[in-house]
C-alpha cells in the first residue's frame, strides 16, 4: 500500500531563520571553511555544477582561486575532460616538476618556436642526463641569428641563481627579492634540473590567498564520470591528469548503478582519492552511498532550475527537507553532503548550509558568467547566455551523438523529447563569476552573523527555522515601492 508521509516537504522559500544573540562585530570575523568532501576543505562552501554549460576548466580555476571548487562536467570525450582538469592543475603551479627544456645544441630558431608553441618566456638548457646547464629566454634570442647555437646565447649556470630541492616558497619570495630574477630552477645535488618556480606564479598565488589548493600549491579540481563499465577509464585519465575528487554523477544516485561504481572505484583507489556520489533526497540514500564507500554526498532531486523531474515523474524532495533529512543520516555516517540545485540567492545558501549542507552546489547563478562555456549571445537587445538541463532534450542528443559518433543519433529526437528531464534556457549575461561568487559569500557572512555564528558549525547548532505563509513570502521581497 502506498503510503503519505504525515510531515510536508518544505523547500528554501517555507522558511526563514531567525535572528540570534550575536557577539560578532564585523562580519569579516566569520569563518566560511567547509569540508568539500572527508578529506577536502574549501575556504569558501561554494560548489559549481557539473553541467556543460557551467564547469569546464575557466570555472573551475575562478572557483577554486576564490576558495571553493569546481567539477569538471563529464559530457565530453574522456581524454579532453582530463586536459581540462589539467589546465586547472597547471593554472598555478608553484613548483612547476617538470619545466620545459632544450638541449645546448638546438639553434635559436628551435629556442623561438619551443617559446611561442609553449607560450613560455624561456627554457632551461640541459644534457642528454638531465643536468641543468643553462637559460635561455626570449630576450635572449630577440635580435640573434635563428643560426647560432642556444649554448652561445645561454645564460651559463655559473651566472646562474638556483635553490636546491626542498626549498621553501617564502626562501624563494626572498630570492627573487633580492636577485630580482624571474625564474628559479631547482637542482639536486648532481646539478640535475629537479623544477623550476616562476616569480609570475607567486605572485598570482599572493593574489588569491584564499584559494583552495593541494599540497604542492596547485588549484583543486574535480571532475564528474558516469556509471557505466566504460567510465572506469575515463576515471583513470582524471587521476592521472591529478583531479582531486571523482564525483560520480547521476540522476538517481540511490540506484544499485550509482552505488557499485562506487565501490569499483574504492576498490581500484582505495583511499587514494575522494569520491563524491550523488544525487539523493533521502537518509537511506546517503547512507547506503556512504556505506559504499563515498566521501561526500550529493543532495537534490529536481530543484534545479532548469529541471523537470518532478513533473516529469511526479518524483522529488522539497530541497530543504531533503538536506535536513539527509544531513542527519550525514553526520551519523561521517561524510558531508553537497546541496545541489535550487540555489537563487545567498539567503538561500545561508538556509542550506543552516540545515546542514557542507556546501552548496550552484548552476544557474553561474551559468551566465564570462567563465561559463559558451557564447553571450542577444535577444530583444540584452546579453544573454545558454543554461541547458543535462537531461534537456538537446544536451541528451549532443551527448549521443558526440559518443556515437555518426548521425544517427538524429534520427531519435523525438525519443529523447520523450525522455527529458530538463530544459534549455536563456539567463541574463553577469559579467564575471568571482563578483557572482563573491556576493554570495557576503550574504552568507551576514546570515552567520544574524544568527552568532562564527563558524559554518555554529550556523547549524543555532539554526532554528520559521515557517512562513505566502503573505510573509511577499513581506520578505521589496514591495509596495517601484524599484529603481
Ligand atoms: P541550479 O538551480 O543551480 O541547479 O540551476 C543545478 C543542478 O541541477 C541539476 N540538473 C538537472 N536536474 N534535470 C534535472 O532534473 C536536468 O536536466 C538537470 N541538469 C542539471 C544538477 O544537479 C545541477 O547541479
Amino acid at each position: 500500500m502506498a503510503e503519505i508521509l504525515g510531515r510536508i516537504g518544505l523547500s528554501f522559500d517555507d522558511v526563514l531563520l531567525v535572528p540570534r544573540r550575536s557577539s560578532i562585530r564585523s562580519r569579516k570575523e566569520v569563518d566560511t571553511r567547509s569540508k568539500f568532501t572527508r578529506r577536502i576543505w574549501l575556504n569558501i562552501p561554494i560548489v559549481s555544477a557539473a553541467m556543460d554549460t557551467v564547469t569546464e576548466s575557466r570555472m573551475a580555476i575562478t572557483m577554486a582561486r576564490e576558495g571553493g571548487i569546481g567539477v569538471i562536467h563529464r559530457f565530453m570525450p574522456p581524454q579532453k575532460q582530463a586536459e581540462e582538469v589539467s589546465k586547472v592543475k597547471r593554472a598555478e603551479n608553484i613548483v612547476i616538476e617538470k619545466p620545459a627544456t632544450i638541449r645546448p645544441e638546438a639553434t635559436v630558431k628551435d629556442a623561438k618556436d619551443l617559446m611561442s608553441f609553449l607560450g613560455i618566456s624561456g627554457l632551461l638548457v640541459v644534457d642528454d642526463h638531465g643536468k641543468l646547464l643553462g637559460i635561455i629566454t626570449r630576450r635572449d634570442v630577440l635580435f640573434e641569428d635563428n643560426r647560432r647555437l642556444v649554448k652561445d646565447c645561454m645564460t651559463p649556470r655559473s651566472d646562474m641563481i638556483v635553490a636546491r630541492e626542498g626549498v621553501s616558497l617564502e626562501e624563494a619570495r626572498e630570492i627573487f627579492r633580492s636577485h630580482k630574477i624571474e625564474k628559479l630552477p631547482i637542482v639536486d645535488d648532481e646539478g640535475r634540473l629537479k623544477g623550476l618556480i616562476t616569480s609570475v606564479d607567486l605572485v598570482k598565488r599572493e593574489a588569491y590567498p584564499n584559494a583552495s589548493r593541494d599540497s604542492k600549491g596547485r588549484l583543486l579540481v574535480a571532475a564528474a564520470v558516469g556509471v557505466k563499465e566504460r567510465e572506469l577509464e575515463r576515471a583513470q585519465l582524471l587521476v592521472e591528469a591529478g583531479v582531486d575528487a571523482l564525483v560520480v554523477d547521476v540522476a538517481h544516485g540511490h540506484s544499485e548503478m550509482c552505488m557499485e561504481m562506487v565501490k569499483r572505484l574504492r576498490i581500484i583507489y582505495g583511499d587514494d582519492e575522494e569520491i563524491v556520489a550523488g544525487n539523493v533526497a533521502t537518509r537511506e540514500g546517503v547512507e547506503d552511498l556512504a556505506s559504499a564507500g563515498a566521501s561526500a554526498v550529493k543532495v537534490g532531486i529536481g530543484p534545479g532550475s532548469v529541471c523537470t523531474t518532478r513533473v516529469v515523474a511526479g518524483v522529488g524532495v522539497p530541497q530543504l527537507t531533503a538536506i535536513i533529512e539527509c544531513a542527519e543520516a550525514a553526520e551519523q555516517m561521517d561524510v558531508p553532503i553537497i546541496a545541489d540545485g535550487g540555489i537563487r540567492e545567498s539567503g538561500d545558501v545561508v538556509k542550506a548550509l543552516a540545515a546542514g549542507a557542507s556546501t552548496v552546489m550552484i548552476g544557474r547563478l553561474l551559468a551566465g558568467t564570462d567563465e561559463s562555456p559558451g557564447t553571450i549571445v542577444m535577444k530583444n537587445g540584452r546579453r544573454y547566455k545558454i543554461y541547458r538541463g543535462m537531461a534537456s532534450m538537446y544536451a541528451m542528443l549532443g551527448r549521443e551523438f558526440m559518443m556515437r559518433d555518426d548521425a544517427e543519433a538524429l534520427l531519435d529526437a523525438s525519443e529523447y523529447s520523450y525522455y527529458a528531464e530538463g530544459v534549455e534556457a536563456y539567463v541574463p549575461y553577469v559579467g564575471s563569476a568571482s563578483d557572482v561568487v563573491r556576493r554570495l559569500v557576503a550574504g552568507l557572512r551576514s546570515g552567520m552573523s544574524y544568527l552568532g555564528a562564527r563558524n559554518l558549525d555554529e550556523l547549524r547548532r543555532n539554526a532554528i527555522f520559521i515557517r512562513i505563509s505566502p503573505a510573509s513570502v511577499r513581506e520578505s521581497y521589496p514591495h509596495d515601492v517601484e524599484v529603481i
